[in-house]
């Protein structure tokens, strides 16, 4: 059959119409998700050195934020607290007054289109900094899953549309589905962070969610970089327990788990952009030592390739822009 010089596949690149007519990845601002860091207080933007372009924000500012965000086409967000204060139990993270809380009831009410999705965890939340309870120097497995699902169930209550899991213990899909649906939540789905790897990319997320362990890492619960099959069998324990979404995180250093989690299983694959990756995107445009709007796009398209349905990304607002065409 035809072989060079009938054969040129240079014939389907040749303007920007054939380009576009045979693109097998087409990014578009509802396949992502954009995270946002929720203080207590008034009119309070606090920058977050690491990652330019994204602020602690106190609820007021918040609202505004997430309708320009739907504005640009962006249906849903990913919400972090940064409570008023932390104990070893990390009370305020399912407290009903706690910030999450009073931010899922004034958003419901003022942007009602958009999709909540909160993190559950306690690393925030707790004066150790550790994603559970700790005993010794263990984060003890099935103390904390009674926690996250209160926190979830609290979540539910306040107005959240999906709830994501992102400890790292073993049964906490199955303990917040449990929860949600003893308490009437039958309907909330769940995002598991199914395959959440002990990343050195969401160091800058600790400095912006204040969340750093005090003592010790994460390598007891997060997964070890370099295992692919260990990820496939923990989508597999969070499907079995429930999940609606599966989450693989981060996702630069991770698109052949993208791929293998896409090929192996039906549900909706969600991957995370995580903090670090932002940054040093941001950190290299800023030195112009590249193109921040091809790059970015280069980064989520990739992410979309592997096969991620869905993309968390602080990128959001500025893709969904330059997707448009606009500067
Ligand atoms: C909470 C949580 C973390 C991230 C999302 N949820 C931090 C961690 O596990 O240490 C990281 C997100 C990012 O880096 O952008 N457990």
């Amino acid at each position: 059959m035809a072989t060079f010089p009938q054969l040129r596949l240079r014939r389907l690149r040749a303007t920007e119409a054939i380009r576009s007519m045979v693109s097998e990845t087409r990014l578009s601002p509802s396949d992502l998700i954009y995270p946002l860091f929720v203080c207590h207080g008034r009119d309070v933007r606090t920058p977050i050195e690491p990652m330019p372009g994204c602020y602690q924000l106190s609820l007021d500012l918040l609202l505004s934020e997430i309708t320009e965000a739907a504005d640009l086409g962006i249906r849903s967000v990913l919400l972090f607290g940064i409570p008023a204060s932390k104990d070893d139990v990390g009370s305020e993270a399912y407290d009903t007054s706690g910030i999450i809380q009073e931010a899922l009831r004034a958003i419901k009410q003022a942007v009602p289109q958009v999709c909540l999705i909160t993190d559950v965890c306690l690393c925030e939340y707790t004066d150790h900094g550790h994603c559970g309870i700790v005993q010794g120097d263990r984060v003890d497995n099935d103390a904390t899953l009674e926690l996250l699902a209160r926190t979830a169930v609290s979540h539910a209550e306040a107005g959240a549309d999906v709830v994501a899991p992102s400890a790292m213990m073993d049964g906490q899909v199955a303990a917040i589905r449990t929860a949600l649906d003893n308490s009437g939540h039958t309907e909330t789905p769940i995002m598991a962070y199914a395959a959440k790897y002990a990343s050195a990319f969401y160091g800058p997320f600790r400095v912006a969610a204040e969340s750093s362990p005090q003592s010790g890492d994460r390598l007891g619960y997060q997964m070890d970089p370099a295992n692919w099959r260990m990820a496939l069998r923990e989508v597999e324990q969070d499907i079995r327990e429930g999940a609606d979404i599966v989450m693989v995180k981060p996702a630069l250093a991770y698109l052949d788990v993208i791929t293998r989690v896409r090929e192996r299983f039906d549900h909706p694959v969600a991957a995370y952009n995580v903090s670090g990756e932002y940054s040093m995107l941001k950190a290299a445009a800023a030195n112009g030592w590249l193109d921040e709007p091809r790059a970015t796009l280069e980064v989520l398209t990739a992410i979309k390739r592997a096969g991620a349905d869905l993309i968390l990304t602080y990128h959001a607002k500025d893709a969904a822009r330059w997707l448009k065409g606009e500067q």
